[in-house]
Parts: C-alpha cells; sequence; structure tokens
C-alpha cells in the first residue's frame, strides 16, 4: 500500500524543530505584553464574501488563491479557509461593537493561514503569521509604531540585514484620479505587457505593480506615474511625519515607490521589511495602514493599521544565525527488573508533579547498557537505576552524568533528594 504524506506544501513540526517555533512564539508574546497589545484568536474559516469584499477580488488571494468549498447548509453559504487576518480580526472588531467600548484597539495574533500558492522556500500552502492591528488612531505615529514594532522585533531576535520599505499609496479619493492617469500612460503600450497585466489594466491597474515579469517591470519603470507623486497634500503631510518619527526612532528605511503590496484595503502608508538571508521570497513582513476596511465591512468609519510576518520565514532567517542545541532533561529512570517498573513509574510520577523536573523513564525493558546510552542521548542530568536488589533494599542508585559521581539514596528519600538545590548534590 502506498504510504499517505501530507499536501504539498504544508508541513509537519516535529519536536527538534517544534522547541525553536515555541521559542519563538514566546518571545512574540514577551514583545507584544511590553506594547500593551492583546492577543486575539479567530476561527479557522470565514464566510467567503469576507475576504472578497475586504481584500479585493481583483487580488491574487481572492482570484486563485483561496481554499473555498460550499457548505452543506440550505442557502448553500460560501465558506473559506482564512488565507489572511486582518480582515477576520476587522470583522470581529465590528461584530463585538470593540468601537462602543474603547477608541482604540491595539491587538496581535499568532495563527496558521491557508493560501493555494505554488510552494517553494519560504511559501507555503499552510503558513504561519504573527502580526498587529491598531484599531482607532488616524495619526501617523500609529503607523510608526506598528513599523517600529515589526523592525525592532526582528533586531531582538538577531536578524541583520535588514530593509525596510514604505511607501503610500494615498487615501481612496486621490486613487482614482491617479488609476485614470496610470492607465492612460500604459494604455498605449499595452500590447507589450504580460496576459495577466492586460486583465490588470482594465480591472484594477494598481496590480500592474504586483507583476514579476520583468519586462512589465521595465515598462512601469519607463512609463509609469508613480502613486506616492500623485496623492492629496494631507496624504503626502501624513507621508512625512511618518518618515520624521522613524528617523528620530532610528529606524533605517528606503521609500519604495513601486511598493503598493498585494491586498487592496490599503490607504496611505504601506511597507515591507526584507532580508537578505531569504532569497527570492525575502518578505519577513508586510503591511500598512486601512482606513477604509472597518466600513467596507459594515461597521463606522475607523482608521486602522497594521503588519503581519510569516513564521517561516522568520525561521529561515533564523536558522543561518542560530544553531538550536535541543534541551536535555533532568532525570532518567534506568529499570532493570519487572519488580522495578511500577518503583520507577510512581517516582517518575512523583518528581514531575511535585517537584516539576522533568523525567524519561524507561519503557523499552532495555539492558542496562543500552538505557545508559539513551540517557546520555537525552542529555540527562541525572539517572536513577532500580533494579531487583534495590528494590529489595529500598534503595536507588543515583548517577551525576556531569562528575560521574554515583551514591545510594533511600527510595522515599528521592523527591527529597531532587529538590534540594546544585551545590547539595555533592
Ligand atoms: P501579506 O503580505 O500577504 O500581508 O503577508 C504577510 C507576510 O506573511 C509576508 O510578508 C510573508 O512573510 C508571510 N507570507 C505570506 N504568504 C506566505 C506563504 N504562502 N508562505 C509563507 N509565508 C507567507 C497580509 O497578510 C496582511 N494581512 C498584513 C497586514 C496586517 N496588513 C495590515 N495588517
Amino acid at each position: 500500500m502506498k504510504n499517505i504524506n501530507c499536501i504539498k506544501g504544508t508541513f509537519d513540526i516535529l519536536p527538534e524543530t517544534s522547541e525553536i517555533w515555541r521559542e519563538v512564539e514566546s518571545a512574540v508574546h514577551d514583545f507584544m505584553y511590553v506594547h500593551g497589545f492583546g492577543e486575539i484568536r479567530t476561527p479557522a474559516f470565514e464566510k467567503t464574501e469576507l475576504f472578497v469584499r475586504g481584500i479585493g477580488d481583483t487580488t491574487d488571494i481572492v482570484n486563485k488563491e483561496m481554499y473555498t468549498w460550499t457548505d452543506t447548509d440550505k442557502a448553500g453559504t460560501q465558506l473559506t479557509l482564512k488565507p489572511e487576518l486582518t480582515a477576520p480580526v476587522v470583522r470581529s472588531y465590528i461584530q463585538h461593537n470593540l468601537a462602543g467600548k474603547n477608541p482604540i484597539h491595539r491587538l496581535y495574533y499568532i495563527d496558521s493561514l491557508f493560501r493555494r500558492e505554488r510552494p517553494q522556500k519560504g511559501r507555503q500552502r499552510q503558513f504561519n503569521q504573527f502580526g498587529v492591528e491598531a484599531i482607532g488612531s488616524p495619526f501617523p505615529e500609529q503607523d510608526a509604531e506598528v513599523i517600529s514594532m515589526a523592525y525592532q522585533f526582528f533586531v531582538s531576535m538577531g536578524i541583520e540585514d535588514l530593509t525596510v520599505k514604505i511607501n503610500t499609496i494615498g487615501s481612496q479619493d486621490a486613487r482614482q484620479e491617479y488609476l485614470k492617469l496610470l492607465k492612460e500612460k500604459l494604455q498605449p503600450h499595452a500590447e507589450e505587457l504580460c496576459e495577466t497585466c492586460q486583465d490588470r489594466l482594465h480591472r484594477n491597474p494598481l496590480r500592474l505593480f504586483d507583476c514579476k515579469n520583468p519586462n512589465c517591470q521595465a515598462l512601469l519603470d519607463q512609463y509609469a506615474p508613480m502613486i506616492s507623486d500623485n496623492v492629496s497634500d494631507e496624504d503626502s503631510e501624513h507621508f512625512e511625519t511618518v518618515l520624521n518619527l522613524l528617523d528620530q526612532l532610528s529606524i533605517p528605511y528606503i521609500h519604495d515607490k513601486k511598493m503598493v503590496r498585494g491586498l487592496d484595503y490599503y490607504t496611505r502608508t504601506t511597507f515591507e521589511i526584507t532580508s537578505t538571508s531569504l532569497g527570492a521570497q525575502d518578505a519577513l513582513c508586510g503591511g500598512g495602514r486601512y482606513d477604509k476596511l472597518v466600513e467596507t465591512l459594515g461597521g463606522k468609519p475607523t482608521p486602522a493599521v497594521g503588519f503581519a510576518a510569516g513564521f517561516e520565514r522568520l525561521l529561515i532567517a533564523l536558522s543561518s544565525i542560530k544553531e538550536s542545541e535541543p534541551e536535555g532533561i533532568n532525570v532518567y529512570i534506568v529499570l532493570l527488573g519487572e519488580k522495578a517498573i511500577p518503583k520507577g513509574m510512581v517516582i517518575a510520577d512523583e518528581l514531575r508533579r511535585t517537584k516539576g523536573i522533568s523525567v524519561l523513564v524507561e519503557t523499552l525493558r532495555r539492558s542496562m547498557k543500552a538505557q545508559m546510552r539513551e540517557a546520555n542521548r537525552s542529555k540527562a542530568q541525572y539517572v536513577i537505576i532500580i533494579g531487583e536488589q534495590e528494590v529489595e533494599s529500598d534503595l536507588a542508585q543515583v548517577k551525576n552524568m556531569e562528575s560521574g559521581e554515583q551514591f545510594d539514596v533511600a527510595l522515599d528519600q528521592l523527591a527529597e533528594y531532587f529538590s534540594v538545590d546544585e551545590d547539595h548534590h555533592h
């Protein structure tokens, strides 16, 4: 029979790797705590409509990357595994009337997302993000705080070669004028564009900037007016203040005039942070302001800004700078003979429960030699040996694996022995 493997673009995380995941997750929680952000968790699937309306129906995500199915309810509701979290967070914000409870909400998440993309290094079909959404403030200091958080988190993890790319795509009012201009300028060269871009030119010309085709990019360089040169004075002022605050926070950035981001909800500030250690998929995170999304999804007009960072990409960047050494355990209990088994299990239980130390207990009935080898492999600090003889005499042999010292301890004294501090252990 053929083995059943996990789906292309999805991965198992085995114990050797899950340790670094937990480390980074706990760093995220600590980081968010000192910034006063509270964790939000939303369901794995939502109505398809949420993403169509939220992300935009001309985006790659909505057009070709969503895992969508028809529910078996009477209405045949269309459901989708979440491909991103900004729309669900805003849905939740509206649903629970958070606006009525406080004028500002600072939320963060760690979660799994699903996009049917072509899998490659740093790009999966199920992937994980952590991110923040600050909902309520229209002011540039909120943009600056969010960008600074993304940047400082990566710095705190020891990632170097960071580039912050930032742009403004203006408010949606100014956008229509610009899109008209962009269309006008590129229409004469429409036939030189790739097929997708020809379609983009009609349906949503801003998406032209997402194209990876070098020929399309060259045409944009040559003919496209840049959106940040075509925003309102208020938009420009907002952008200047964000940049100014970043300067004061000593965050280096480049103004990347072609960065528009692949989701339709953005207004004004957009940004990405890239790292050279990543290869083709070099974005560690992406985000920006989305002042119209709450309204688009049926809430009262509420400005907001946020970002999300790819967990797997962060781990790729970390793997090039950090060897992760799996942690050892405190005690390995070597058992010899059947009578030793219940004794060993009771002791293991007591040590774990009352002393909170990590204990491995033999369950394979191996030879002494094989069990000692296993204890070494699991980097045990101490080994407790219980054999038939030890059961008879109510004693166990304890071996300090570092010093090699070995001594007898009464079985009913073991818990107490391991509760005293290191130096007491001879
Ligand atoms: P995004 O740019 O689609 O933005 O995703 C953010 C980050 O998630 C990317 O920079 C990348 O690190 C990671 N990522 C995206 N797709 C994949 C994938 N297929 N495999 C691995 N990693 C991936 C958003 O999702 C927005 N919701 C961000 C945001 C929050 N904007 C405002 N608030």
